[in-house]
Formats: C-alpha cells, sequence, structure tokens
C-alpha cells in the first residue's frame, strides 16, 4: 500500500477554544484513520503544545507540525521559535509555504537555512514549492507541490499537470514524496490521492472543520 501524509494547515486561524471543539470533534472520526496515512496538524504556534498533548494519547498516525521554523538556533532572536522548542511539540514543518515567500519576503537562501535547521533538530521539513523548476534544498523528503492560482482559489490544478510535475520533482531531486495542495476537498482529493507520483495533499481551507477534514482522510 503506498503511504501518504495528509496535512492540515490552519495557516492564521483558531483560537485555545476552537482548537479543543476541533479536536474532541475529530477524535469522533478517529476510525477513518488508517495505517497508511499519516495525518499531520499544524496550527498556529501557541497552540502546538495543546494539539501535541491531544494527539498524544490517541493515536499513532496522528502527528503535529509546525507551519514556520527559525532559520537561527535558539538565542537572541527576538521573536523566532526555535527548532530546539519546536521539537518538543512538532515533528514536521512546513518551510517555503508561499504565504511566507510573499508576506514575509521569505527567499530560497533563508528557506535552505530552515531546512538545515529542522534536520539538525529532528524536524521533517515538508517543503513547498509552487513551479516545477524551483530549487529543493538539500535533505528534503518530502515536498508539497501547490501551484499559486489553486490555492485558496476553489479552482484546483489539473490532475494530470500535477501528476506530470510530481513525476519531474522525484526525477530531478532526490525527494520521496510529492504531495498536491490547493483547493483540496472531500470531493476531489481522491483525483490526486491516487496519482501514481502523488503521496498525499496539504489542506488549508478545508482543514479548518473537523468534519470536512476526516471526510477527505476517509475519501483519500
Ligand atoms: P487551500 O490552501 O486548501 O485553502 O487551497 C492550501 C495551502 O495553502 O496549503
Amino acid at each position: 500500500m503506498k503511504k501518504q501524509f495528509i496535512i492540515a494547515n490552519w495557516k492564521s486561524n483558531k483560537t485555545g477554544k476552537e482548537t479543543q471543539e476541533w479536536l474532541e470533534e475529530f477524535t469522533v472520526h478517529s476510525s477513518l484513520l488508517r495505517e497508511d496515512t499519516i495525518v499531520i496538524v499544524c496550527p498556529p504556534f501557541p497552540l502546538l503544545p495543546a494539539v501535541s498533548h491531544y494527539f498524544m494519547q490517541h493515536h499513532e498516525n496522528l502527528a503535529v507540525g509546525s507551519q514556520d521554523i527559525s532559520p537561527f538556533p535558539e538565542g537572541s532572536y527576538t521573536g523566532a521559535v526555535s527548532g530546539k522548542l519546536l521539537h518538543e511539540f512538532a515533528t514536521y514543518a512546513i518551510i517555503g509555504h508561499s504565504e511566507r515567500r510573499n508576506y514575509f519576503h521569505e527567499n530560497t537562501e533563508e528557506l535552505a537555512k530552515k531546512v538545515a535547521l529542522a534536520l539538525s533538530c529532528g524536524i521533517t521539513p515538508v517543503y513547498c514549492i509552487s513551479e516545477k523548476g524551483e530549487k529543493i534544498p538539500q535533505g528534503v523528503q518530502i515536498v508539497a507541490y501547490e501551484p499559486i492560482t489553486a490555492i485558496g482559489s476553489g479552482s484546483p490544478e489539473d490532475p494530470a499537470a500535477v501528476e506530470a510535475v510530481a513525476s519531474f520533482i522525484k526525477q530531478k531531486n532526490s525527494v520521496v514524496y510529492v504531495l498536491y495542495g490547493g483547493s483540496i476537498t472531500p470531493e476531489n482529493v481522491n483525483q490526486y490521492t491516487s496519482l501514481p507520483s502523488i503521496h498525499g495533499v496539504l489542506v488549508g481551507g478545508a482543514s479548518l472543520s473537523s468534519s470536512t477534514f476526516a471526510e477527505i482522510i476517509h475519501h483519500a
């Protein structure tokens, strides 16, 4: 069976109370979890401890990820969250999401530092790219291909085009898993997870409702 990753990227959404509600509702659906599927929830930084604590008690295939990581080690870097600290709560980190590149001006050089930092702290990077030719830093095993026009637009990329890009990425890099992200819903997820070169999905908007996210897992 093909191993796959279903990742929830909550972005800058949810309060502590909303997170508790999401988790409680999600547990009802935890019988949907399958052995071949790793479900990773990536909440904002302050919610990582709550999600991590809850998941540890519930299922071994549930994991926690951060949405970013500092490019620096721990030290005098005001406002940054170090990999060493993140590692207490998260086993994955999304790095290079197009919103980070766009709104926070992160460039390839900084992203390579983030990847190196994550790896040195035992955190697995999920490296996002929006074009097939984008440089992928050394050591990255999981790449999420997310075309800009597909993110949050309700217009997902054509599955055949996604397959072509995913197989190209695998040929050119030592990447093990390529995921697709951009307007994933319970209705369309299987069109992507059934592609031979795709090993899962990165879900934004549709992950904010636990029942919709559970449906995505069910149909993946
Ligand atoms: P979307 O976001 O599912 O809301 O399109 C995906 C992402 O930005 O990772």
